[in-house]
Parts: structure tokens; C-alpha cells; sequence
């Protein structure tokens, strides 16, 4: 595996990788890899010839409140695994790079509508923030197809929808979320939880387990089933930020013969917020 930060070299190798016609996959990353991550890089491995993986801690993504300062960096580790599943290059570019102009001059893309929503409304100028690092990376590592978590459900329909809008010429992949055996869902931010907020934590999903059992059995009571969901997550120390049924397709409310939902979910656990989200069909 090589490890490459600057830009020049990135694009040499990528042509040559275009003139001996090899496919190439791609994963973005904050780095502190999980087995959700290598998930994700596992599947990128069976569907092209060259996986390539960046690790960016993307600061135009975090609020001025949030947590940039102290968000994990493992990178050591994290090349370990990476090497281990056989990456072909990481890439690692430094934010001066990046932003050379300075965050406030850069050049920005913005999914109006989708990034506005659910957690857009509680994170101001987040997936602005991560449409831009995307469109800059694809546009860096040039990739044939590229692969994102589900457990960031919001994110994966802003990134396909930017792919739509600017034509964009890469087909994107979104991965079922990868569980603790308890049921959290894997994030990095799991390592700020306490050992305590971790054992109240699985409440999140099965939360979601039990809104989708609901929602399956013929509820349409979409209110009072979130406010009792809203209760339980505060019966367990939890902040409720929004629980949310919504359309697959639109992340809009659904209408009274929508069949394809997601419910969305995100609350603070101590200084942890923690989100997730389930899938429901009606049609099974
Ligand atoms: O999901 C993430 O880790 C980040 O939002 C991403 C897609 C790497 C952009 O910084």
C-alpha cells in the first residue's frame, strides 16, 4: 500500500491506472477505522481492481461547537488495517492543500433541500461541508465508483444527489451499517461514550427495532409512535434530537401509500450524539 498526501502524485498513478483500463474504487474516511469502514473497503475490493482510501479529517464538515479538536486520530492503526486488506494507496491530503485558499474564500456545493432537513437542521452547513470534501476528492482520485456507509443515511442521499445534479460520471454504493453485537451501530464517536452511556447506548436501535415492528404491523400513527420512541430514549439518559419517519426516496414525510421508509434518528448520549436509522418496506 502506498501512502500519498499531495495531489501531483495522486493523479500520475491515477493515469496510469486509466491507460492499463483498471477500474477504480473509492472510500472516504475521517480515519479511526472501524469494522464499518473496512466493511466498506471490502466491498470496494470486490467490485474494482484498485481501492483507494483517504483519511481527512474535513473541517468545513464540523460546527464551530462540534468536536474537530477532538475527533480520534489513529493513524498508525488505521494504515494497519488498511495494508491488511490489501489498499492499493491511501491517501492523506493535508488541509492546507485542501483549502489553500482558506475555508471562507473555498469554493462550495450545496444539495439545496436534502441538506437542509432533519440533521441539516441541527448542524448548520454540515453537508455543505461534506458535499464539497466529496466533490473535491472525486474530483482528486477520479474514481469509477465509490462507497459510503448507510448508518449516515442523510449523507449518502445528499452525496447521490449532488452525483445526479452535477452529472457526475461514478456510480455510488451505500453499505448496510455495521453492528456491535448489542445493536449500536459502529461510529467512531463511540469511543467519547463512558462505560456506563455505553451500556444505555443500544437503546437507540432498538428503539428503531421496535418503531419498524410497529410500522409493519399496520401503525399509522406516525406522531405518537415517535413521542412514546422520544420517551424511551429519555428514559434511557438520552437527548433526543429528532426521531424521523420518513420517505426512502425524498427524506420528506411520507404520503399515505409511500412503502419504501427510513426512520432517522439522532440524541445525545452525555456529549455523544449518537445517530442511526432503519429501513422499512412495506411490501414484504
Ligand atoms: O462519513 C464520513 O466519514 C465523512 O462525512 C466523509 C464522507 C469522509 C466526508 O468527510
Amino acid at each position: 500500500m502506498q501512502q500519498i498526501s499531495d495531489i501531483t502524485p495522486l493523479r500520475e498513478l491515477r493515469r496510469e491506472w486509466q491507460i492499463s483500463g483498471k477500474t477504480i474504487a473509492f472510500v472516504p474516511t475521517m480515519g479511526n477505522l472501524h469494522q464499518g469502514h473496512l466493511h466498506l473497503v471490502e466491498q470496494a475490493k470486490q467490485h474494482a481492481e484498485i481501492v483507494v482510501v483517504s483519511i481527512f479529517v474535513n473541517p468545513l464538515q464540523f460546527g464551530p461547537d462540534e468536536d474537530l479538536a477532538a475527533y480520534p486520530r489513529t493513524l498508525e492503526q488505521d494504515k494497519a488495517s488498511l495494508q491488511a486488506l490489501g489498499v492499493d494507496v491511501l491517501f492523506t491530503p493535508h488541509a492546507d492543500d485542501i483549502y489553500s485558499r482558506g475555508l471562507e474564500k473555498q469554493t462550495y456545493v450545496e444539495v439545496p433541500g436534502l441538506s437542509y432537513m432533519i440533521c441539516g437542521a441541527s448542524r448548520p452547513g454540515h453537508f455543505r461541508g461534506v458535499a464539497t470534501i466529496v466533490c473535491k476528492l472525486f474530483n482528486m482520485v477520479q474514481p469509477n465508483m465509490a462507497f459510503f456507509g448507510e448508518k449516515d443515511f442523510q449523507q449518502l442521499q445528499v452525496i447521490k444527489a449532488m452525483v445526479t445534479d452535477l452529472s457526475m460520471n461514478l456510480q455510488i454504493f451505500g453499505v448496510p451499517t455495521v453492528r456491535e453485537t448489542d445493536g449500536l451501530a459502529m461510529s467512531s464517536r463511540n469511543h467519547y461514550l463512558t462505560a456506563e452511556e455505553r451500556l444505555k447506548a443500544p437503546a437507540m436501535y432498538q428503539v428503531l427495532q421496535g418503531l419498524r415492528e410497529s410500522i409493519q404491523l399496520g401503525r399509522r400513527d406516525f406522531s405518537v409512535l415517535v413521542e412514546q420512541a422520544k420517551q424511551v430514549l429519555k428514559e434511557a439518559d438520552m437527548k433526543v434530537d429528532y426521531i424521523e419517519i420518513r420517505s426512502i426516496e425524498t427524506l420528506l414525510s411520507p404520503g399515505h401509500e409511500e412503502t419504501e421508509l427510513v426512520v432517522l434518528a439522532a440524541a445525545f448520549l452525555g456529549r455523544t450524539r449518537l445517530i442511526d436509522n432503519i429501513q422499512i418496506s412495506l411490501n414484504v
